[in-house]
């Protein structure tokens, strides 16, 4: 067994959504030893959390900038490798920029910036870096994404016509009808979320799975938001029409107000010999649609699975796995890609991923203020 690898982690405390998910995953392959945090701006708080999850205090730093100053003092082989950033978007940049130009890995959250600009900053800084960079768009860390992402690419669905992904919750519903409580969240503060809160925390995601699993791009949009009351200045609901080609179009639609929905993504993808049909609360199950056959059902772990879906798993079938393996397998990729192993393409989501994203993102905010009109994007 290689040597763990020295994980920090930026965010993500106990009052977070994200940190478990992140700290389970890193946990789950037996790869990572978290050795360094911040896990929250306030130092009592970041302290206290360490030590009710047994993480040694001696590198709990008060804040990013220490922790950076304070690692590059010590030899390398004692170092962090590699940070998870898990704060508010806002923060994801500065962060991000600082550490690839100290030489260290990056596991980031989306959406990767808070803007294209800064994306595309970051883009050229980690080509200068040369250290392993990964955006968690958890979702392609599932075994059947993979698959469809393999027999997509295989041709099984020969050339595809139309793409249809949506990504609902409706966990805003009581915040966004409170005129005191829609000020006080940062997923709805520009300042903290950049210019999208709807399309910019999950549309991002839905979008990811579009180029993800079909290997194709997004040429242009046009979009639709919902802000739904005067004095919010971010999108709580937004459709979204895609062109990928002259004959391949498609929607993506993401919604914080549909009403008893929980995390509701979902992809379905047809073209001239079949469809794939997939949704994020039933993992497990990868639906193959025909004209002329009965429906098939794809499951993880049977032989008849991609190389790269098969790594996805880690049981026999029939032991469900679900968000914390998706995550994991991501984390499984990034260990690879760090050690210098060889690891397939689309383990995890790279920067790529990340800038077009925000390209994505951009590109929607544009469209919807110029009075939803057709937008390129790069
Ligand atoms: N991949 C996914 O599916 C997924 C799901 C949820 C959230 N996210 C992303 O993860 C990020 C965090 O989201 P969340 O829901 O966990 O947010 P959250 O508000 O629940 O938690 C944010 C954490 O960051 C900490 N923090 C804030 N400022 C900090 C600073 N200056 N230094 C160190 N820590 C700081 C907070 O104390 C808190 O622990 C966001 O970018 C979000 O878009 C991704």
């Amino acid at each position: 067994m290689p040597k763990k690898i020295r994980l920090g982690i930026l965010g993500g405390g106990g009052d977070s959504l994200i940190g478990v998910l992140h700290r389970v995953a890193s946990f789950i392959n037996d790869n990572y030893e978290i050795v360094g945090a911040v896990f929250n701006p306030n130092f009592e708080d970041n302290v206290n959390f360490a030590k009710e999850i047994d993480v040694p205090t001696n590198r709990i730093y008060k804040d990013f900038d220490t922790l950076v100053e304070e690692e590059l003092k010590l030899p390398e082989d004692e170092r962090i490798q590699v940070c998870s950033i898990l704060t508010p978007n806002f923060l994801h940049f500065p962060m991000a920029k600082k550490l690839l130009e100290n030489g260290f890995h990056v596991i980031c959250e989306k959406p990767m910036t808070t803007t294209y600009e800064e994306a595309k900053i970051l883009q050229d800084t980690l080509a200068k870096a040369g250290t392993v960079f990964a955006v968690t768009h958890t979702y392609t860390g599932y075994p059947m994404v993979r698959q469809m992402r393999e027999m997509i690419k295989a041709g099984e669905l020969g050339k595809i016509h139309k793409v249809d992904a949506r990504y609902y919750q409706g966990w805003i519903n009581p915040i966004i009808h409170d005129k005191e409580k829609r000020s006080s969240v940062w997923r709805l503060d520009p300042k903290k979320a950049g210019i999208s809160s709807c399309m910019g925390d999950i549309g991002v995601h839905a979008f990811n799975m579009v180029e993800f699993t079909t290997g194709l791009q997004v040429k242009s949009l046009l979009c639709d938001f919902n802000y739904m009351y005067d004095d919010n200045q971010m999108d709580v609901d937004g459709t979204v029409l895609i062109r990928i080609g002259k004959n391949v179009k498609g929607v993506i639609r993401a919604s914080q107000v549909a009403t008893g929905e929980e995390n509701g993504l979902a992809i379905a993808i047809y073209g001239e010999k079949g469809a794939f049909r997939w949704e994020q609360e039933k993992p497990n199950f990868l639906y193959r649609l025909s004209d002329t056959e009965p429906v098939q059902i794809y499951k993880p772990g049977h032989a008849y699975n991609s190389e790269l879906s098969l790594d996805g798993t880690k049981l026999p079938p029939g032991h469900p796995e679900g968000i914390f393996d998706a995550m994991a397998n991501i984390y499984l990729g990034v260990a690879r890609a760090i050690r210098g192993e060889k690891y397939n393409d689309g383990e995890f989501p790279t920067m790529l991923d990340g800038v077009r994203g925000l390209n994505f993102i951009e590109s929607t905010v544009a469209s919807h203020k110029q009075g939803n009109i057709w937008v390129d994007m790069d």
